[in-house]
């Protein structure tokens, strides 16, 4: 099989190349290639992939493109893992909104805006290369903000399509710890959008030990979410990280003024990756992407292609249509919770009902992911207005507006419709 990786210059590249090397007796892998619009990035990330598959006993072959439609031709899997405007935009993401008091973050909050209105036009592009190419192939999204994203992909006519984040595999690595037993036996029940889930049980061989990690444990649970241990005991749910920036809002947004924004670490992190990956005595994942909050991703991603090749039915955690999964939201909206994964199609699995502390915020996000998406496919200041105004964390005409103003002014050459 033919697996391209769309921003295969990406520093998180080696990631896969990693997990293709552990699973190479399972995962038949003929070619990796790799596209980006960034040349000395494709050369680097490629130059490391072929030493690392070497090193490992794997024969795929490594080819690279800046050409979207030859990078797509004859794929069977598509994984989308692009940054447009590279991590210089990400810092104007997480800056600009500490301006007006407001969350500095990537994906939630006004810099998630001003990502997916830069990421929707790329992505429709690489659905309509993918389509051309091979309308069977799969698409999987890592791209941020995954949720916003996947349903431009969807929206855009390709059903193939999978949107995929490391959160759920994160934690149900962390509650395995805790458990001092193999992840593989731990399952939850995690619903929500993507960045803003909630883990409800906690299954370890069927049986729910939630209740007992949070009467024995929610001191070494509590840290995964940036919350303290009482007030998750109190909840009796497990808020995702980025539910933190929700449920204390005004605390993140100070530390942030005072200390500064992920972009700056992850500036750090990238430039010595890239210096690491730029060593041809250099053969293996480096231990400083462990650092990365996608560290990982390739147990999620390649997982999940074994079960779409080999249709062997698993469940896996990913972002796909609603339907009528969680009946209060839109059938188009796109929800993060366990589907069922065939050779042919990714469904929701039924979701027991959700209660109203939860169900609230997810149908106001949603009602924001809706217009965000407007705003990034038709383009408009009015329509980016809106959306902010939408976002719970925003919700004030004044702040709405100069945010509006700076965020566009800061993306000039990133908007097509500018
Ligand atoms: C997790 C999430 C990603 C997110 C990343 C941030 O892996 O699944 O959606 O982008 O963390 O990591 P970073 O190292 O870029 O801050």
């Amino acid at each position: 099989m033919k697996l391209t990786i769309v921003g295969g210059g990406s520093t998180y590249t080696p990631e896969i190349v990693d997990g293709l090397v552990r699973l190479r007796d399972v995962l038949d892998v003929g070619e990796l290639a790799l596209h980006d619009v960034a040349p000395d990035r494709l050369d680097a990330l490629a130059a490391m992939s072929r030493r690392m598959l070497r090193a490992g006993g794997h024969p795929a072959e490594v080819t690279t493109s800046t050409d979207l439609a030859a990078a797509a031709d004859g794929a069977g899997i598509v994984l989308v893992q692009l940054r447009v405007g590279g991590q210089q935009a990400r810092l104007s993401d997480e800056t600009i909104p500490l301006r007006c008091d407001c969350l500095g973050q990537e994906t939630t909050g006004a810099g998630g805006l001003a990502k997916a209105l830069r990421t929707v036009p790329v992505m429709l592009d690489v659905v309509e290369a993918v389509r051309k190419a091979n309308p069977d192939a799969w698409i999987i999204d890592f791209t941020n903000p995954v949720g916003i994203v996947t349903r431009a992909l969807l929206q855009a006519g390709h059903d193939r399509v999978a949107g995929l984040c490391s959160a759920a595999a994160v934690f149900q690595r962390h509650f395995a710890r805790i458990l001092d037993v193999d992840p593989a036996r731990v399952a939850l029940d995690h619903v929500g959008l993507n960045h803003l889930t909630w883990e409800r049980r906690v299954w370890l061989d069927g049986e729910d030990v939630l209740p007992r990690l949070l009467a024995e444990h929610a001191d070494r649970v509590a840290p995964a979410t940036g919350l303290p241990a009482e007030l998750v005991r109190r909840l009796g749910t497990v808020p995702s990280y980025y539910l933190h920036y929700y449920y204390a809002h005004d605390e993140v947004v100070a530390r942030q003024q005072e200390h500064g924004v992920r972009a700056q670490e992850v500036m750090a992190i990238e430039a010595e990756l890239l210096r690491q990956y730029a060593d041809d005595t250099v053969a293996a994942k480096p231990e400083l992407l462990t650092r990365r909050g996608g560290a990982h991703y390739s147990d999620a991603a390649l997982d999940l292609m074994i079960s779409l090749l080999s249709g062997d039915g698993r469940p896996h955690v990913l972002n796909v249509r609603n339907g009528s999964t969680l009946p209060f939201l839109p059938a188009d909206a796109v929800v993060e919770v366990p589907a069922s994964v065939t050779a042919d199609a990714v469904a929701p699995l039924p979701v027991d009902p959700v209660e109203p502390l939860i169900a609230g915020l997810i149908a106001h996000v949603t009602a924001y992911e809706n217009l965000a998406l407007e705003a990034a496919v038709h383009g408009g200041r009015d329509r980016v207005f809106k959306a902010l105004l939408a976002h719970p964390l925003i919700g004030q005409y004044a702040v709405a507006d100069e945010l509006t103003d700076l965020l566009l002014a800061a993306n000039r050459d990133h908007l097509p419709w500018l």
